[in-house]
């Protein structure tokens, strides 16, 4: 059984090209991942489909209302809903390995001031960020997870040792990689990694994994197996 992946959205346009094309497009025509892209806008409510209102307590902006995610999410089928919102936990490798295994997940795309607090109470499994900063809205995020999740899923990356061997896989960073040419305008490649001497090139390259992790980000460094 192919995985499902459902995404709650006011744009739904947004995602027309990206899921087009490269791994995820290929995933989703050969049956890998089926993506379901839900226009929020059809549970709207009234002759206008309205989906937003203002804040209650008075503030700027608009709230995305309850009533058009709650009816939208109540109307999937069993799966696991996760609320893309700035004030969520942040996403990490270990996050995504877990959706990974899911047969169903529900990615809901907040958008304007935000949402109002029963969905994220009541309907939604899980809050999450796609890091400190704010977007205009859920979507990029969103695009994010898919490409995090499908290329976990089997047989999408062609050579399966590509998926493991990558940065954040036993919490490092990934170490620099160089080809042909070996001179280009002076800049040279290291000269161990033409040595043929793989003995020496693995040394170099876990010493570097070290190097950049603990330069970059020595908070990787102190956090358990499970990234947290
Ligand atoms: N919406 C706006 N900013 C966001 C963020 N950092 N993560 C998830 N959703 C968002």
């Amino acid at each position: 059984m192919s995985m499902r992946i459902t995404v709650v959205t006011i744009f739904p346009e947004y995602f027309d090209s990206p899921l087009g094309v490269s791994l995820v497009g290929r995933a989703r025509e050969t049956g890998l991942v089926e993506i379901d892209i839900l226009d929020l806008r059809e549970y709207g409510i009234g002759r206008h489909r309205q989906i937003d209102d203002a804040p209650f307590g008075g503030g700027p902006g608009m709230v995305m209302m309850v009533e058009p995610l709650a009816r939208a999410l109540l109307d999937l089928e069993e799966t696991h809903r996760v609320l893309l919102t700035p004030a969520g936990v942040t996403i990490n490798q270990s996050r995504l390995d877990k959706w990974s295994s899911m047969d169903s997940l529900t990615i809901v795309c907040g958008r304007y001031e935000g949402v109002d607090e029963r969905i994220a109470e009541h309907y939604v499994e899980e809050q999450v960020s796609i890091g400190d900063y704010v977007t205009l809205g859920g979507e990029v995020g969103a695009l994010a997870i898919i490409e995090g999740v499908v290329r976990l899923i089997k047989g999408v990356v062609g050579n399966p040792e590509s998926v493991d061997t990558e940065s954040f896989r036993g919490g490092m960073l990934e170490e620099p990689q160089y080809t042909r040419p070996a001179d280009y305008d002076g800049f040279a490649v290291p000269e161990v990694l033409m040595s043929g001497d793989h003995g020496q090139i693995d040394l170099w390259r876990q010493e570097q994994r070290r190097r950049r992790t603990e330069t970059r980000r020595p908070d990787l460094l102190e956090r358990d197996e499970l990234g947290n």
